[in-house]
């Protein structure tokens, strides 16, 4: 998602450095990229090499206006990132996350500018997708909640702002709807595809569910519900067994090459 997100600001004419611990995945974000923005410009959107010349591999977390932090849904990690980048950040820059479930309150915390902190998550394929979900934490100011509305208007997107609780709004909906599936996977009721062509046929859904959780990746939707689980301390939001197990083989869907289907 990282790589999307640089897609967009890039797009917006904007430069970006782009950062990533993991050695060749800033290489393969950029390789993603060109093919996305590629598609786009064949429908009349803007030059790829022009956009992808405002993006920058960065070797490690370099101060801008704005940081857009994008890594694993693990609370440890993203709050030494916001400790990081605390200390690197101008003091007036704002900190976002695209964090999924992780409270914006905990990352804010974790900084010395808890007005300046907020979730700016995005939707997968960040390119095509319109929704921006904004979370202000506990400290977060009407400026920069403001500042980054704006920003997403003016990326192409449709704001819609989400209050600090365990999933916020869009995955406390989605991720009960994607365990459903894998329950119903897990006691026969149907295969893979026919849950799935019900999803998209019956309710006109892009993608069924199942497909669904393989773009997201299995792990990232376990670690979701472990939040929405332990945060609002109900067992309706237990992750499926079907897709601890399928994290466990290393079943993570689309980018390890099989989840649910096999790529
Ligand atoms: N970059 C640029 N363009 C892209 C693209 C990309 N990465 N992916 C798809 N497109 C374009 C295609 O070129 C195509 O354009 P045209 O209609 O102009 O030809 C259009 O998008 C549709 O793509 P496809 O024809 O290839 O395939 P599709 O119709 O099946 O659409 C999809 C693919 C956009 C992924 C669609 O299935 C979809 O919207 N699925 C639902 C995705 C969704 O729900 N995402 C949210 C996940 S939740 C999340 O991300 C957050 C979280 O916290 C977990």
């Amino acid at each position: 998602m990282g790589g999307g997100i640089a897609q967009v600001v890039a797009a917006s004419g904007r430069r970006v450095s782009l950062h990533d611990a993991a050695p060749g995945a800033v290489e393969r974000g950029l390789e993603t990229m060109r093919k996305s923005l590629t598609r786009l410009a064949d429908k009349g959107g803007a030059d790829p090499d022009e956009v992808l010349a405002r993006v920058a591999p960065a070797e490690e977390i370099v101060a801008a206006d704005l940081m857009i932090e994008a890594v694993v849904e693990d609370a440890q990690v993203k709050e030494a990132i916001f400790r990081a980048a605390d200390a690197v950040f101008p003091p007036e820059a704002i900190l976002a996350s695209n964090t999924s479930s992780i409270p914006i309150t905990s990352l804010a915390a974790a900084t010395g500018r808890p007005d300046r902190v907020i979730g700016m998550h995005f939707f997968n394929p960040v390119p095509v997708l319109k929704l921006v979900e904004v979370i202000r934490g506990l400290d977060t100011s009407d400026e920069t909640a403001a500042a980054i509305t704006t920003l997403a208007v003016d990326l192409g997107k449709t704001p819609a702002e989400a209050r600090d609780f365990p999933g916020f709004v869009s995955n406390r909906i989605l991720m009960p709807f994607i365990n459903e599936a894998a329950y119903a996977l897990l006691e026969g009721v149907a295969e893979a595809e026919a849950i799935d062509t019900i999803a998209t046929l019956g309710f006109a859904h892009p993608m069924g569910p199942l497909a669904l959780a393989d773009l997201i990746g299995l792990d990232t939707c376990v670690a979701i519900m472990e939040v929405l689980h332990q945060g609002l301390g109900d067992p309706k939001y237990a992750p499926c067994p079907l897709l601890r197990q399928y994290v466990q083989a290393g079943r993570l869907g689309r980018k390890s090459g099989r989840g649910f289907y096999t790529y």
